[in-house]
């Protein structure tokens, strides 16, 4: 079954919480929360969520119908849902009439039963769209890499895909969200005046414009937010920063490559909630198998799970198979990554991505072919690829 990505839209919090707790089982991913808003209806219309759940309790404002009407025109593809604890058969027939799907309890109802209905709806949604031939339109798509163990290659594997999604002529924005020891702007040996914190104490405020002129064009044609120089400004960066500053910079790129920090805090969980996909970047060894466990049931919790891949790197022969990976989490892992020293210190050296510096290492071959696979979902087109074996690997995961 296709994801459902979720926006949860409502102006009382605890709703919020309540929604979230309503929606349950595979298939679902929530990608943020807002009110019915401004913000609100910018997270939709960047985000393009499948379903925004529109939840409301007691009677329903007509500001609501109003802001529901507007939000689908223009998110044309997006399914409104109404909950609420009051429902009658006005209601229902109002809430058709602005364009909402389906009008669900809030109270009353089991989170396996509402969830239920919400993937009813969809699908009944999916067979319709078919039937009239209307696209969802492409949209951004907002990658992290993460995982709880330092050192496993999320920077590496980030910088590298980037470069590549970049050389195949995508536009890219790269986000250091490493807050206290991000080191991509090492890495790619980039000269660092601004930082994210330089930008959220502007005056200029977050603007496209703004963001444009802190980022650092990077030669491989990726725009690089860079983190702060030091760990001690972390704390400047909320995460309302981040979220605002994806929001706001979806519309201008194809692609926004999030590096993450080696630990669950506000702003790497913000940061998750507000990506497609969540790759999990780890080794084959026992820490890694044991860290990605308790990842997975975190993000599990957080109802983030639908977005993880797996990416096995530095791969050699040891203990742990990318077997045991795949029999654990009854999947398989999106990239092999092998391990190359060698490349990897030339590439450090040189202040360049991988696939820059070592490009026909093995390293950099997996990483370009991690670029294609991921443009390849997300256009739907198969890449040509004469190992059959990873276009099954490929397939396997969700086109969304
Ligand atoms: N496939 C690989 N083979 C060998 N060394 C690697 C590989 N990938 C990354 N490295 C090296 O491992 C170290 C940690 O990588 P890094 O990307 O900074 O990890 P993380 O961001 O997860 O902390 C770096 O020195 C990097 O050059
Ligand atoms: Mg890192």
């Amino acid at each position: 079954m296709e994801r459902i990505n979720l926006l949860v839209l409502s102006d009382d919090l605890d709703l919020r919480i309540e929604i979230k707790n309503l929606i349950t089982g595979d298939g679902f991913a929530i990608s943020g929360y807002s009110g019915f808003t401004p913000e609100g209806k910018t997270k939709t219309v960047n985000k393009f969520p499948e379903v925004v759940m529109c939840a409301v309790r007691g009677e329903v404002p007509d500001s609501v119908f109003n802001f529901v009407q507007d939000l689908l025109s223009a998110a044309r593809g997006t399914i409104a849902v109404l909950a609420n604890d009051n429902i009658s058969v006005d209601l229902v027939n109002k809430a058709a009439q602005y364009g909402f799907r389906k009008v669900l309890p809030i109270d009353g109802i089991s989170p396996e039963e509402f969830s239920q209905n919400v993937a009813t709806v969809f699908k009944l949604e999916q067979q319709r769209v078919l039937d009239t031939n209307e696209g969802k339109k492409v949209r951004c798509k907002a990658l992290g890499f993460f995982g709880g163990k330092g050192g496993t290659g999320k920077t590496t594997v980030a910088i590298g895909v980037a470069a590549q999604l970049a050389k195949a002529g995508k536009r890219v924005m790269l986000l250091d969200l490493d807050l206290q020891f991000g080191d991509v702007a090492m890495a790619l040996d980039l000269d660092t005046k601004n930082s994210i914190v330089d930008l959220i104490q502007d005056r200029g405020g977050l603007t496209i414009e703004n963001i444009n002129s802190f980022a650092v064009e990077h030669s491989t044609g990726v725009s690089i937010l860079c983190a702060p120089k030091s760990p001690e400004f972390a704390e400047f960066v909320n995460p309302g920063h981040v979220e605002k500053i994806i929001d706001i910079i979806r519309p201008y790129y194809e692609y926004i490559i999030i590096d993450l920090p080696a630990a669950f805090n506000d702003t790497s969980i913000m940061a998750c909630e507000n990506c497609e996909e969540i790759y999990l970047v780890y080794n084959n060894d026992m820490l890694s198998l044991n860290n990605a466990k308790v990842c997975w049931c975190i993000l599990e919790q957080l109802h983030q799970r639908e977005k993880i891949r797996f990416v096995i790197n530095k791969a050699e022969k040891g203990l742990v198979r990318t077997e045991d990976f795949e029999e654990m989490f009854h999947t398989k892992m999106f990239a092999v990554v092998p391990a190359d020293y060698a490349a990897a210190v030339a590439s450090i050296n040189k202040g360049q991505a991988v696939t820059v510096a070592q490009p026909k290492s093995e390293i950099s071959k997996k990483i370009s072919g991690m670029a294609e696979d991921i443009i390849a979902i997300h256009t739907g087109v198969e890449r040509i690829d004469d190992k059959k074996e990873s276009k099954k690997t490929l397939f396997k995961f969700n086109k969304h």
